[in-house]
């Protein structure tokens, strides 16, 4: 892995650069959406723990990512809060419901876990690559710096999900279906709007 690529993680397609022009612009529609995008990666591995509690590997990694992902929420909260922003309702996560519906569905209680951890790994990985654009775009140092800082994190998530598929799950085969998942994102990506209020 080059330096160039360090953070990019393998994604098949970069963001489109007129993303984060835009999204500068509206920082408030995209903290709220970032607010939603890290309470849904806590509560996904809490989902994990629960559905698979007999994995130890499973349960020791993604503990404490829970707590990490439920203090970036945190965080992100208090910088809305500074803002005099609120959390507001949900809005609908195209991407997310566009890879969830590229995941294969049934087969082995095996199978499911490759698909779920593999999900979450490419989202991880995408959103490590938008926090390093806006961390190098966002002129508000402090906010820079927290993108910065998530950046590095969620790289790390992302490590954590491929290195716990290949714990359950055959090498080769994890990395043959990450290579068809990381297509299918791509082209997902193709295909969505470049929007201000999206974190993806
Ligand atoms: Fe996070
Ligand atoms: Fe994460």
């Amino acid at each position: 892995m080059d330096a160039r690529d360090k953070f990019t993680l393998g994604l098949e397609l970069p963001t489109d650069p007129r993303w984060v022009n835009i999204a500068e612009k509206n920082i408030r529609a995209i903290l709220v959406d970032h607010a939603y995008c890290e309470q849904k990666a806590a509560s996904s591995c809490i989902s994990l723990i629960v559905a698979y509690p007999e994995k130890d590997k499973l349960v020791e990694v993604l503990t404490p990512v829970v707590a990490e992902e439920w203090s970036h929420f945190e965080r992100v909260m208090q910088a809305l809060r500074k803002r005099g922003y609120s959390l507001d309702r949900p809005r609908k996560d195209v991407y997310v419901e566009r890879l969830f519906q590229v995941s294969r569905k049934g087969g082995s209680r095996t199978e499911q876990l490759l698909e779920k951890l593999l999900m979450n790994a490419l989202i991880e990985a995408r959103s490590c690559e938008r926090f390093k654009l806006l961390w190098k775009h966002i002129p508000d140092p402090e906010l820079s710096e927290f993108y910065y800082e998530l950046m590095v994190s969620e790289a790390g998530h992302y490590r954590n999900f491929l290195q716990l598929a290949k714990e359950y799950i055959p090498a080769d085969d994890v990395m043959q279906r990450w290579r068809e998942l990381l297509q299918e994102e791509a082209l997902i990506m193709q295909q969505l709007d470049v929007r201000d209020d999206r974190m993806h």
